[in-house]
């Protein structure tokens, strides 16, 4: 299987990276799979009885800014301060070894995959940023970069600093991100991101391509699901990797691993 997986990345023209929140998990992010995993990474949320559904709602923005902004504010301060885990210089690694194209499409808000070097010309982040900022009013599709302070009450998951604030408006600001029955989602960036993507694909439609998918869970399966629509055409393999939900038709690869495991053991395998 790792053999297999590193013959296909040594051969690969194009690399597609697919990734969800399982990606961040050995630089020690939280995932949020179920609620378990969601309140294990948030007791106060078990506490008040939120699920991650209804924490990611623009409606606390509206009612309740503060609290709105406990939850994103925090997670704002966890993803500055991550360090990327060297399974993203692993890919990073054997782009440059191949001579690759590559191109990151993820659910991920964190950034990740900018902080670790990848070119943000070549990242498609399905449901936003948490490093850019909107009107949550959606008063101009305009964005802004997140360059608030946060300081999050733990006891209440309440941000106590005084909240960014649209420049246009006036009215407290939400990130970026495409949260639950959202309706002022400004998609402008991803709809930008996207188009890139896309002209990507055609552009390399005829290459070599191996798709490597990592921690992208069931629950919301936009990530999955694009792998494997890619995976129907002949010349793209597709590995997933995913120490719980690894399942994948064949001929394409299933990696029952984490991220990072999986990745070294891939590159044990490469010939140098
Ligand atoms: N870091 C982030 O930006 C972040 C974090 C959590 C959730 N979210 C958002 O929540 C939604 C959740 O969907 P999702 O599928 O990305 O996450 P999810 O939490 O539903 O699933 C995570 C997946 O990662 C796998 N996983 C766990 N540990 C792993 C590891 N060490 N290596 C590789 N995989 C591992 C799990 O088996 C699971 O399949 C997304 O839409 C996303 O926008 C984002
Ligand atoms: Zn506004």
């Amino acid at each position: 299987m790792f053999k297999r997986a590193s013959s296909l990345i040594s051969e690969a023209e194009v690399f597609i990276i697919t990734a969800g929140a399982g990606m961040g998990v050995d630089s020690g992010l939280p995932d949020f799979r179920g609620n378990k995993g969601f309140w294990n990474a948030y007791p106060e949320y078990q506490r008040l009885g939120l699920s991650f559904e209804e924490c990611a709602n623009p409606q606390h923005f509206a009612h309740d800014p503060h609290f709105g902004w406990g939850f994103y504010g925090h997670r704002t301060k966890l993803y500055r301060e991550t360090i990327p885990h060297d399974g993203f210089h692993l890919i990073q690694k054997w782009l440059e070894k191949n001579n690759a194209d590559c191109f990151v499409v993820t659910s991920n808000v964190d950034g990740q995959f900018q902080k670790a070097g990848f070119a943000e010309d070549n990242i498609y982040e399905v449901h936003g940023t948490i490093h850019w900022l909107q009107c949550q009013q959606a008063c101009t599709p305009d964005i802004w970069e997140n360059k608030a302070a946060f300081v999050i009450d733990s006891g209440t998951m309440r941000a106590v600093n005084e909240l960014p604030r649209c420049p246009h408006c006036g009215t407290i600001a939400r990130p970026n991100i495409l949260m639950f029955g959202d309706w002022s989602w400004s998609s402008r960036r991803t709809n930008f991101q996207k188009q890139r993507f896309d002209r990507f694909r055609v552009d390399n439609a005829r290459k070599k391509t191996v798709v490597i998918e990592l921690g992208a869970g069931t629950s919301i399966p936009t990530i999955r699901m694009l792998s494997e629509r890619m995976g129907s055409r002949k010349n793209v393999s597709v590995i997933r990797i995913n120490p719980r939900e690894p399942e994948i038709n064949a001929p394409h690869i299933s990696i029952a691993c984490g991220a990072l495991d999986g990745l070294q053991r891939i590159d044990c395998q490469i010939t140098t």
